[in-house]
């Protein structure tokens, strides 16, 4: 069991929780990611370690609230504990050597994003950041962000903060403001991530994308996970979550991922039915 040392809503969808778990803090490194499974009887589902300390012991994950699994994660409290937390999982993020990079992130995504960010950083490379949201009621770590970031955009589907419009109008603004990236790290929704690597291709620039097709044991077992890479089959449990983003098929990833819906949706309203859906 590992206990749940803090629980904090960062909009009314995301949650951040605070766990202790010393040998997963330890080893940590951005880019790789733990199964969860809430309860006893959970489905196990993969979040990215959105932060950790090693002195503390204590991995951060921030989760969107989406269907069955999700809901019975966020009805816990701070002080339970969640049945199991296995990582980190996945390989992580190459961070070494870079000059400039710019990280895009889109929705909950920002949560994988940000530790690649602040990694960046810490390293001395210089850091662009661009986030979209749908609207400005869903933006979240807006300040960690602006903390690791030289240039940082803000974009939103309504207009409602920051700039109307895509996460790719302004990647395309900052290359041609002259600003010259080793690669750019996007993070996102898949859509997005397939336009953002369009753009890079357009400018020439290296881009990499952290894929999240279903996953369920999350160490290259049950082939749940495959992706198309350069003609060539790759698990995203243990090749991955991040790929060359000029080699991914996304058009066959979106059709897996909407392989369960139906499933998916029923899970969903079991979940509903059987929990108080308590957000605190
Ligand atoms: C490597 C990786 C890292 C991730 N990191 C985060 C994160 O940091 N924060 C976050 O909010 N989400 C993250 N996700 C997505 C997260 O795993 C799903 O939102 C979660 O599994 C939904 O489960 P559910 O039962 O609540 O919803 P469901 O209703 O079962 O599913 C909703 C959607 O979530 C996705 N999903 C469902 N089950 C899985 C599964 N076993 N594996 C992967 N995706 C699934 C599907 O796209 C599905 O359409 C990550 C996914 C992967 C693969
Ligand atoms: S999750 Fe089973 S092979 Fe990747």
């Amino acid at each position: 069991m590992y206990k749940i040392l803090e629980k904090t809503a960062l909009n009314p969808t995301v949650t951040e929780m605070l766990i202790e778990a010393p040998l997963i803090a330890k080893k940590a490194m951005p880019g790789q990611f733990i199964i969860v499974r809430p309860l006893a009887d959970s489905e196990r589902i993969p979040l990215t370690i959105a932060g950790y300390d090693r002195v503390k012991g204590t991995v951060k994950i921030i989760f969107q609230i989406v269907g069955g699994t999700t809901m019975e994660l966020n009805a816990l409290r701070a002080g339970d504990s969640v049945h199991d937390f296995v990582g980190p999982l996945g390989r992580a993020t190459e961070v070494e050597g870079f000059k400039k990079v710019c990280v895009i992130g889109g929705g909950v995504g920002c949560a994988i994003a940000l530790p690649i960010a602040e990694e960046l950083h810490a390293r001395g490379c210089i850091v662009h950041s661009v986030v979209g949201f749908r609207n400005h009621d869903l933006l979240i770590l807006e300040k960690e962000f602006q903390a690791c970031s030289e240039e940082f955009r803000v974009m939103t589907d309504d207009g409602s903060y920051g700039t109307k419009g895509v996460v790719t109008a302004a990647l395309e603004e900052l290359v041609n403001a002259g600003n010259q990236y080793d690669e750019v790290i996007t993070i996102g929704p898949l859509i997005m991530m397939k336009f953002a690597v369009k753009t890079c291709q357009k400018f020439g620039i290296k881009s990499v994308v952290s894929m999240n097709p279903i996953m369920i044991d999350g160490t290259g077992m049950c082939g749940g996970c495959r992706l198309t890479v350069g003609g060539e089959t790759k698990f995203a449990c243990v090749d991955g979550p991040d790929f060359d983003g000029d080699l991914v098929d996304f058009d066959e990833a979106m059709k897996r991922g909407t392989m369960y819906r139906d499933f998916e949706a029923h899970a969903r309203e079991a979940a509903c039915n059987l929990l108080n859906k308590e957000v605190q």
